[in-house]
């Protein structure tokens, strides 16, 4: 299918691939938004570095189209990326998103999708780049954690913060208790965070994300309220009545 051919299938829609290398639980959060009509993105392929990752059976049970492109196969870095932005092209991809995808990317492949990459990282950025990012919360004693989607730079982890989302850590928690938690934060923002970034609404100015003008990105009642702001310790029940009685 050619990237013209399929944009007059679906006009509007951003064509983004999906990269993954195991489970593919946040690819299937995409799936599931993009299968809305009003999505501003399309799904167009998963492809996985790692020929037996879950994901790919999910994707194709979902009808989606899936390569399995193994690097072991490429006697170096750049071939594997050489043959991915092959496989990305013939799906005329026009968005990245990476999902789970295990494989450090080169610079010069960064820069071939300048701003056309996007990922997510369990933890709120810049804070816990890189792996085993549960257990080195828990080790740092911090008490929210969470999820951030950006957008993809050549340095691990880094690059212009679209979206983020906050949890807090539990007494008892351990690594695999406090992963669970921050998932399904994850299931929720990146669906989110893609719809934001392929509408056309954010701009990326180097390494920040614009907003247009008049847009709050925290503020707006919308989607940030009181009842969904995060605060650890947890404040007083009823901080007001509190400073009232301390006063008489
Ligand atoms: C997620 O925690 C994601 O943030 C990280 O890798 C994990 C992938 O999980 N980059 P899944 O394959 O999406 O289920």
């Amino acid at each position: 299918m050619t990237a013209a051919g399929a944009s007059e299938e679906a006009p509007g829609r951003k064509r983004v691939g999906v990269l993954i290398s195991g489970r593919g639980s946040n690819m299937e959060a995409l799936v599931r938004a993009a299968a809305a009509p009003d999505y501003p993105a399309e799904i167009v392929c998963v492809i996985s570095n790692r020929p037996d990752a879950a994901g790919l059976r999910t994707a194709q049970a979902a009808g989606i189209a899936t390569n399995a492109l193994d690097h072991k196969a490429f006697a170096t870095r750049p071939a594997f990326e050489e043959a991915l932005t092959h496989a990305l092209q013939d799906h005329g991809v026009e968005l990245i998103a990476l999902a789970g995808f295990m494989r450090l990317m080169t610079p010069a492949f960064v820069q071939r999708w300048h701003d056309q990459i996007i990922n997510i990282h369990p933890s709120l950025l810049p804070a816990f780049k890189g792996l085993h990012v549960h257990q080195r919360m828990l080790d740092a004693g911090v008490m929210l954690a969470g999820c951030t989607v950006h957008v993809v730079r050549a340095a691990m982890d880094t690059g212009p913060i679209i979206a983020q989302g906050a949890v807090p850590v539990e007494a008892g928690d351990d690594a695999a208790t406090l992963a669970a938690r921050v998932l399904k934060v994850e299931h929720q923002l990146y669906p989110h965070a893609l719809a934001l970034y392929a509408s056309g609404a954010l701009r990326v100015e180097g390494d920040q994300i614009v907003w247009p003008q008049g847009a709050d990105k925290v503020g707006d009642a919308a989607t940030l309220d009181a009842a969904t702001m995060l605060i650890a310790p947890p404040l007083p029940a009823s901080p007001l009545e509190q400073r009232a009685q301390s006063a008489i």
